[in-house]
């Protein structure tokens, strides 16, 4: 007998507002009821999302970039329901297991310097391995992180998360922990110069923001990295895997990393996995003996679907040449964005390398429409993006959200798969909300009205 798991999905799904707020976050059920994002989606299919009456919506959020190959491919699919089916002999833990060596020497191939690969089951793990390994490598504690950086939520990367809000409440942190400024090679060097710093470890290009470094940057750090014996870590989790147009992001400076860390699309999206890549010498002092061969590990790391999922995902990037995709369309997007901020003043920037794409807001000039701005961020900063991606989503079925708290910058994370109808899409629906939130008075702004007074309520209950 089988759970009759869709029979229960249908019978349930309408429920899952009420089930989150009794059994689970109520709080985010709140912030989803706020702004209008409690809806009720029933299917996923490449880069849509569909409801129960069949509206199609364009996803640029990704499962927080976990979709680079879109939802439930079928290869992986396929890949995944192969090794149900043949009840290969997984996890045995007194043995190793043959996917993961497959696996391990693909995703090496492509980065020809590095040596050895160790498994884990997400982002944040992968980056509690790289602070274990860092540390027991170069015998030293420090670890130098950027300010804004986003590693994970666990005690390791958290210490290393460059943003108040997650960390109050949680103290206290991992010690020696050491934190500076992203672009500045001054600020590095001078955080180096102790010879006391492990690892110094970065987003090449920052997701909170979409921050994209200056182009001397990543190759002056690792030659700062050099020069203080202090490994570099390239946390690759949300840029790699063709994301920005190339295998990883730091092939754009080629620069030849310590640590490469990688995990969201490498699941396909369907089962968790991350991978650290890095130096044999590196690898050796963490297992340096026989009886230490599991000293870092985790029960779960390693079985066979989360490694068939990353075979097929690799297949997949590589035969449906989604690295070129994300170059091409990543491209032609930010021509346009490029283009509305000269006639839009409320578009101040726009970042970012294939298809992780940064939408910059700012306070205008133009008098009524920066009273209005002001209102609304005095209110809550940040609070005029949301002016944005509202309406995206009601008037435009286009998914997408805020690069951060308190952040002016929508992110566009799109699976890599975005064909040129769906960045039709994409500029059309931008173009006709970014126009419209230009006329003061207008149905934006009275959205903005109720925004603020949900704001002023909100503080005042506590
Ligand atoms: C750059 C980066 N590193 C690490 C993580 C943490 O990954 P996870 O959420 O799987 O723990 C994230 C997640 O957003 C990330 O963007």
């Amino acid at each position: 007998m089988s759970l009759e798991i869709k029979e229960l999905f249908a019978e349930r799904e309408a429920e899952r507002y009420a089930l989150h707020t009794r059994y689970l976050n109520e709080q985010m059920v709140r912030v989803l009821k706020t702004i209008g994002f409690d809806k009720r989606y029933q299917r996923g299919a490449g880069q849509y999302l569909y409801d129960p009456q069949g509206g199609r919506y364009l996803d640029l959020l990704s499962g927080w970039g976990v979709f680079a190959i879109g939802r439930n491919h079928p290869t992986v699919r396929d890949t995944l329901k192969a090794v149900l089916d043949s009840e290969f002999p997984n996890l045995v833990q007194m043995d190793v297991s043959a996917l993961a060596g497959v696996l391990a020497e693909r995703l090496l191939r492509y980065v020809p310097y590095l040596d050895k690969a160790f498994f884990t089951n997400s982002g944040t793990e992968t980056v509690e391995a790289a602070l274990k390994f860092a540390r027991a490598a170069t015998g030293r504690a420090g670890i130098v992180y950027c300010s804004h950086a986003f590693h994970g939520l666990s005690y390791g990367s958290l210490s290393l998360n460059g943003d108040q809000i997650f960390r109050s409440g949680f103290g206290p942190l991992l010690p020696e922990c050491i934190e500076i400024p992203f672009d500045d090679l001054d600020a590095l060097d001078r955080a180096l110069a102790s010879e006391k710093i492990a690892a110094f470890i970065v987003e090449p290009i920052q997701g909170k923001g979409v921050t994209v470094p200056g182009d001397d940057y990543l190759r002056g750090a690792l030659d700062l990295c050099r020069k203080h014996g202090t490994l570099f870590i390239a946390d690759e989790i949300q840029t790699g895997l063709g994301r920005t147009g190339r295998f990883l992001a730091i092939e754009h400076w080629n620069i030849e990393p310590d640590m490469v860390l990688l995990s969201k699309s490498l699941s396909g999206g369907q089962v968790p996995v991350g991978a650290l890549l890095t130096r044999k010498w590196i690898f050796d002092k963490v297992f340096d003996r026989m009886d230490r061969a599991v000293v870092h590990g985790s029960t779960f790391a390693k079985n066979d679907l989360a490694m068939a999922a990353g075979l097929a995902t690799l297949e997949v990037i590589e035969s449906e040449r989604l690295i070129e995709n994300a170059a091409q369309t990543g491209a032609r997007l930010l021509a346009t964005f490029e283009k509305m901020a000269q006639h839009h003043e409320l578009v101040k920037a726009v970042r970012g390398k294939g298809l992780m794409i940064g939408v910059e807001f700012g306070a205008p000039q133009s008098l009524t429409l920066k009273a209005s701005w002001n209102l609304l961020e005095t209110a809550s900063s940040g609070l005029f993006c949301q002016l944005i991606v509202i309406p995206l989503l009601k008037d435009h079925k286009i998914l997408t959200q805020v690069a951060g708290h308190a952040n002016h910058t929508i992110k566009l994370l799109p699976p890599l798969i975005i064909s040129d109808a769906d960045c039709d899409w994409i500029e059309r629906s931008f173009e006709t909300v970014i126009a419209d939130a230009h006329h003061v008075p207008g149905a934006i702004w009275t959205l903005g009205r109720t925004l603020v007074d949900n704001a002023i309520r909100a503080r005042a209950s506590g």
